[in-house]
């Protein structure tokens, strides 16, 4: 079996509905991707984080573009970027506006951005969290927030490498990380960040885990994050 990129991988899930693919690491872990989730729409849970987001917002690694969508439907500017052109794709073709490309490449208004969203794990981009919030940080407008999903406090944060397997074939490994809610101020304050306001728990009550139960997929996937809002230190 050779290997193939991650994210033509991830786009081929996107587009067989039927196809189960599953994120395994190198410390033994074996999950279901939550394609079902990110094809589907904001819960109310992500909706009571996207009401603090202020605009333009940019929702970085936005796949299929829920929080896009739902943050339109609020009447805000909002725009995601994805490195994958499947999600780009089908993004687009459910009306979010989104940019085809990498976060650590040139972003679209560079200084501008309101609010930055990295929700359901993509604090985990590039396995670095400190090195993506610094960068992300020099896209924000002065006195801009960036909103994180982490893992409950006590969870620990670690660095992995996984890879994505269907059936048939993997992808490379890459390097992603997950991020303890209680770890998270050092990490900002290491990209010149705070933190502000409290952490909000996202319950196992919400839609998106009880659909998510329904297609059978462990609860581990499932289980409570911790949003956090990290502001710029100089605003
Ligand atoms: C966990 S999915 C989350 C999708 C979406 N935020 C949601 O909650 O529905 C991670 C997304 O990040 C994207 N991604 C990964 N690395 C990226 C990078 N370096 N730049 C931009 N997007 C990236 C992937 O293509 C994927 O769509």
């Amino acid at each position: 079996m050779t290997a193939t990129a991650a994210v033509e991988l991830y786009g081929r899930g996107l587009q067989r509905a039927e196809e189960q693919l599953l994120l395994r690491d190198d410390r033994g872990s074996l999950r279901p991707l939550a394609l079902g989730r990110w094809l589907g729409v904001a819960t109310p849970a992500d909706e009571d984080v996207l009401a603090r987001a202020v605009e333009p917002v940019l929702d970085i690694g936005c796949g299929p573009g829920r929080h896009v969508l739902a943050l339109a439907r609020r009447g805000r500017l909002a725009v995601g970027i994805d490195i994958s052109p499947v999600a780009v794709r089908v993004a687009r073709a459910r009306g979010a506006r989104v940019v085809e490309g990498c976060v650590f490449a040139r972003v679209p208004g560079a200084g501008s951005w309101g609010s930055a969203l990295l929700l359901d794990g993509n604090i985990g981009i590039g396995g670095r969290p400190a090195r993506l919030l610094r960068h992300v940080a020099a896209l924000l407008a002065p006195g801009g927030h960036v909103l994180v999903e982490l893992e409950p406090p006590g969870r620990g944060s670690a660095g992995r490498r996984a890879r994505i397997e269907a059936p048939g074939a993997v992808s490379e490994w890459f390097a992603w990380c997950s991020v303890d809610a209680g770890a998270i101020g050092a990490v900002a304050s290491d990209a010149g960040l705070r933190l502000t306001g409290d952490g909000r728990r996202r319950t196992d009550g919400s839609p998106a885990s009880q659909r998510g139960r329904r297609a059978s997929e462990p609860r581990a996937q499932h289980r409570p994050t911790t949003r956090r809002s990290c502001r710029s230190t100089t605003a």
